[in-house]
């Protein structure tokens, strides 16, 4: 299966174990990984954008997911991760992409994330995206590592 047989939908209830796999093996302490009830919770949620990359042929191999808010004119991406399996083949890059469509669409004027400090891998995918650190906040997360509070401006000329 290569990139190009997978494509973006919804999650939905019956994805949630596939998910959550993907969740723990994607968030290692010292991360804290969502719970099912975080996911459900954004399955419900009418602004909240749960999606998945499933294999065309049989729609069951999930690949990776995203969640985003897009609410008033701002987009704030909660979670996107990829199976270990899955990685090095631009799946993350096409589930951001499609949040900023999603935003551009809605005419958003930016969209934002939050990310551990020492998280080169995701840093170096939003930065080829157009993000940049606006500011870092000084121990964010539970094990007191910084955070770099990302933004991509959609009514600026950038690079997407
Ligand atoms: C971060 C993550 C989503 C990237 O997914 P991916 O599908 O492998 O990323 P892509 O293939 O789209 O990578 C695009 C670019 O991002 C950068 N990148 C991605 N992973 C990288 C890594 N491990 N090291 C350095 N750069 C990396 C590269 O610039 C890459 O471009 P290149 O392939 O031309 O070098 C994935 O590694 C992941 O799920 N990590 C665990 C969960 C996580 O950290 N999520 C983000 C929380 S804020």
């Amino acid at each position: 299966m290569s990139e190009e047989n997978f494509s973006v939908r919804p999650a939905t209830e019956d994805d949630l174990a596939a998910i959550l796999d993907i969740e723990r093996r994607c968030y290692p302490a010292p991360c804290v990984p969502w719970t099912a009830d975080a996911f459900r919770g954004e399955i419900q949620k009418q602004f909240s954008h749960f999606l998945v990359l499933t294999d065309d042929e049989t729609d069951s191999v999930i690949a990776g997911y995203i969640v985003y808010w897009l609410l008033f004119d701002e987009c704030h991406i909660l979670n996107v991760a990829i199976h270990p399996d899955w990685r090095g083949q631009a799946f993350g890059t096409r589930l951001i992409r499609n949040a900023i469509n999603d935003a551009v669409k809605k005419e958003v004027k930016r969209v934002f994330l939050e990310v551990r400090k020492s998280n080169a891998g995701a840093v170096a995918l939003y930065q080829k995206l157009g993000f940049f650190v606006d500011h870092i906040k000084s121990a964010f997360y539970e094990n007191g590592e910084d955070c770099y509070f990302m933004i991509l401006y959609l009514d600026q000329p950038n690079k997407f």
